[in-house]
């Protein structure tokens, strides 16, 4: 029977959340406050995510499965708002245990999760494709440059309900097969429309491929929310971690250079089941820079030595496609945009050790149009064409900051720049990154949490 839950059930509860284009280190964050939360719930996006964790040397990067997976004793959930590449899931599942991770009952997927399956990865390409070539300007101009792994496709079966696939339909052989004739036909007459040349899905080989997959899977799979509903109950502790990153929210992003899924905090509730107010703690990640993968307004960015310099130093090249990312100097509208979107109550500022060796930094506090000038996020990619950065100009440092051993200890031009991002933000900086390892991130009290 269901009872109210006590009204500070979300107090140990934390979410780690992108505040910028993704990639800000969310993966090495969630690994990080995992030694101090018991589960581990991603809510929002797919293989597209690529979250990187590394530990004594060893590097590890989770698509699908959550960052706390390292940790033997934490659950960690796949919840109903991931859209799940079962066969990618299985490889990871492989990749991980090869490389002596347990994973076991310690992972769980939820059965209302929708599938990608190799058709929504055609499609991708093909719309991707289309686009590129109607613009008539490159890749760069209408495509979205997306990761190619059959997000939005997958996403848009969801809302289309009738020719969606989930998690639990692999449990069912017979219902699985069933859906995937209706996705199938439906498939096979947009594929001919689009001119593509490749043979239509075949429901037959897909229902048996799939069926196959989910004997293997089927340990995993249960219903999240009550298992989520229950962990809460018993007093466990859950750490939510953002895939993708705000500015990429399909309702609040750069739209329509954005991804298909609400990754602010904004999309736990959905993509949980559990109601919002068990976000307790939102922490925002941020890189002490910008940047961006695939196309898309980008106010800040770099195209000279210096975002090459950073590109080279912080070693920005994707985790998910191995695409270079654009870089740029850290646009502060847009972080504050974001953190105010996720109730950010903490900033983790990460990457700061890429910055060593600048005379100058700059800090985007507005932007400019002719005599106009604006301190809003426009979060419309037509909307946000011809503004220009306002920029604030601050002394670097020459110092490597790898060995540092509190933030008090930073070069003082680092701590005045720290100190400039919490004033502009309006959050405190509550971690700072100076490096890769899970022991490179300082807090007020030294390193680590
Ligand atoms: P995520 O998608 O937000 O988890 O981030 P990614 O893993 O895609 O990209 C972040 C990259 O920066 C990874 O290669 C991390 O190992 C690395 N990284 C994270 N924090 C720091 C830091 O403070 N300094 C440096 N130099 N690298 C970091
Ligand atoms: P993590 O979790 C960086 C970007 C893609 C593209 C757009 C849409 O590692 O921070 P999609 O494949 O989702 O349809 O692509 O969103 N994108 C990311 N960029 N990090 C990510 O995830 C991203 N997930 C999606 O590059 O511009
Ligand atoms: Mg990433």
């Amino acid at each position: 029977m269901h009872t109210a839950l006590p009204s500070d059930a979300g107090s140990r509860n934390t979410a780690v959340v992108g505040l910028q284009w993704g990639d800000e280190g969310k993966g090495k964050i969630v690994d990080l406050l995992t030694a101090r939360h018991d589960v581990i719930v991603r809510y929002n996006g797919g293989a597209n995510a690529g979250h990187t964790v590394t530990v004594g040397g060893e590097r590890y990067a989770l698509h699908l499965i959550p960052s706390g997976i390292l940790y033997p004793d934490k659950t960690c959930v796949i919840g109903n708002g991931v859209v799940v590449d079962p066969e990618k899931l299985l490889e990871e599942i492989a990749n991980l245990r090869r490389r002596g991770i347990e994973v076991g009952g310690n992972l769980v997927v939820s059965n209302r999760a929708h599938l990608v399956l190799p058709y929504h990865k055609e499609q991708d390409a093909a719309y991707e494709e289309f686009l590129a070539a109607r613009s008539g300007l490159g890749e760069a101009s209408a495509a979205i440059g997306t990761t190619r792994r059959g997000i939005g496709p997958a996403y848009a079966d969801k809302v289309r309900r009738s020719t969606a696939v989930r998690v639990g339909d692999l449990l069912h052989p017979e219902r699985l097969r069933a859906r995937l004739e209706i996705a199938c036909g439906l498939r096979a007459a947009e594929m001919e429309a689009l001119g593509v040349k490749a043979p239509p899905p075949d429901p037959e080989a897909l229902a048996a491929r799939f069926a196959a997959v989910g004997r293997t899977l089927a340990p995993h799979v249960a219903d999240t929310v009550y298992l989520l509903h229950g962990f809460v109950r018993e007093g466990r502790s859950v750490l939510f971690e953002g895939a993708n990153a705000s500015l990429l929210d399909i309702d609040h992003g750069t739209y329509p250079f954005v991804t298909s899924s609400n990754c602010s905090s904004l999309g736990i509730p959905a993509g949980t089941g559990l109601p919002g107010r068990l976000v307790g703690r939102v922490v925002g990640i941020m890189k002490a820079y910008s940047t961006r993968v695939g196309g898309g307004p980008f106010p800040t960015e770099l195209l000279d030595e210096i975002g090459s310099r950073i590109r080279e130093r912080g070693r920005e090249y994707g985790t998910t496609t191995g695409r270079p990312r654009r870089c740029g100097w850290l646009d502060l509208v847009a972080v504050r945009y974001a953190a105010m979107l996720c109730g950010a109550d903490a900033l983790a500022c990460t990457l700061l050790d890429v910055l060593s060796g600048l005379d100058e930094l700059r800090l985007c506090v507005k932007y400019r149009r002719g005599r106009e000038t604006t301190e809003r996020f426009l979060p419309d990619a037509e909307d946000l064409e011809g503004w220009e950065p306002v920029y604030e100009v601050l002394p670097g440092w020459r110092e490597e900051l790898a060995g540092t051993a509190d933030r008090k200890s930073l070069p003082a031009n680092a701590q005045r720049y720290l100190a400039r991002i919490e004033e502009v933000v309006g959050v405190p900086i509550e971690l700072v990154g100076v490096g890769p390892e899970r022991t490179q991130t300082l807090s007020a009290a030294g390193r680590g949490i």
